[in-house]
């Protein structure tokens, strides 16, 4: 099965060609065409994303990585022979959703090819499904930590269509508070890497930082997070000690990153633990699922769990690509084939949430 998949949820332009077959639990995918525009730089000054620009950048850049991705793959660019365009249509930011979704019906219109709207936090979801090893299927029921510059969640999934959202943060976002972080030490848009980054340094030069930060929530006795009151507890922090030397930097982002990644593990195991046994399968999806200390707690903590396997995406695809829009197209069209005779025009849905079918 081709897919040409769109995604423009937010600063990613992003468009890929796949073609994939065989089960869900571990289909043959091939890329064969893959194009990505970053806006990050032109966010860079505002400290985040601004959804106007966006917007603009996403109408100029889409016909350009059309294009780029269909001569990749080598394919006819006036009647490329797909069997359906997925567009993200939700969550993300409206006017950034809706110029992908026009562009992708105006394509579907001129090439009559059915448009299917696909979910970005089912793309995160699925994006582990690229490069599974032959011997290592997807198992279900899986718990999946979604940590994204927009999302926190913990989603049960019982079956390739039945979720259960089972914790959400309360207030900012876990990659917001990175970004957020990152802002009051300085440094650039996005955050995350470059916290990782500091922090590294700080555990290299010291054992003992000697103060920690609170871990908000981590004895709510939900699977909630909150990440806002930790995010001023380290400008409380900075404040009081007005130092701005490299070293207080370091020992700041990793007393943050700590924090942080200390309440998602936990919450985590408490999901995992709460699920009694029925959990085969941990993914981790979303662009802090790239950060290097998260994935080593996750492997240390893990090993108590011998019956389920961590899942993490491959590292390009951890951060918002087209790649897994596509794959999670093709999981939602196998589960419900009748997707691709919708007629029906699509709507961007800026706080679409992950539900059954
Ligand atoms: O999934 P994503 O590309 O976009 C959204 O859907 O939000 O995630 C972007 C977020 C940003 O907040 C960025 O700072 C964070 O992922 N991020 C990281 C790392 N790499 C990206 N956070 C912590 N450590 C990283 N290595
Ligand atoms: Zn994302």
């Amino acid at each position: 099965m081709k897919i040409l998949s769109i995604e423009t949820s937010c600063d990613e332009t992003a468009i890929a060609l796949l073609d994939i077959n065989g089960p869900l639990e571990r289909p043959n995918i091939k890329i064969l065409g893959n194009s990505l525009f970053s806006q990050v730089a032109i966010h860079e000054q505002y400290g985040g994303v601004y959804p106007m620009l966006a917007k603009r950048e996403h109408q100029k850049n889409l016909p350009v990585l059309l294009e780029k991705t269909l001569k990749e793959a080598q394919i006819d660019t006036q009647c490329p022979p797909i069997d359906f365009i997925a567009v993200t249509a939700g969550p993300g930011l409206e006017p950034a959703l809706w110029t992908g979704i026009t562009f992708a019906e105006e394509l579907g219109e001129r090439w009559k090819k059915p448009v299917v709207p696909v979910n970005h936090m089912e793309g995160h979801i699925f994006s582990v499904l690229y490069g599974l090893a032959k011997d290592n299927p997807l198992r279900l029921p899986a718990l999946a930590l979604l940590v994204s510059g927009g999302h926190t969640e913990l989603v049960h999934i019982k079956d390739f269509d039945q979720y259960e959202i089972i914790g959400h943060t309360v207030d900012d976002a876990v990659g917001e508070a990175f970004d957020k972080v990152a802002r009051m030490l300085g440094l650039p848009y996005p955050g995350g890497p470059k916290i990782s980054a500091l922090a590294e340094k700080s555990r290299f030069r010291i054992k003992d930082l000697g103060f920690k930060f609170p871990r908000p929530m981590i004895h709510s006795g939900n699977l909630n997070f909150s990440f806002s009151g930790l995010k001023t507890a380290v400008l409380y922090k900075l404040r009081a000690e007005n130092r701005d030397d490299d070293e207080f930097k370091e020992n700041m982002a990793r007393a943050f990153e700590d924090a942080a990644i200390d309440v998602l593990v936990k919450k985590t195991q408490t999901a995992i633990e709460s699920l009694e046994g029925k959990i085969h399968t941990l993914i981790v999806g979303g662009g802090v699922a790239a950060n290097a200390y998260l994935n080593q707690k996750l492997n240390d903590f893990i090993k108590d769990f011998p019956e389920i396997t961590l899942c993490l995406p491959e590292r390009p695809l951890t951060t918002d690509n087209a790649v897994m829009i596509g794959i999670a197209a093709y999981v939602n069209i196998t589960t419900n084939p009748t997707l691709l005779n919708n007629t029906n025009k699509i709507v961007a849905n800026g706080n679409l949430k992950v539900s059954s079918r």
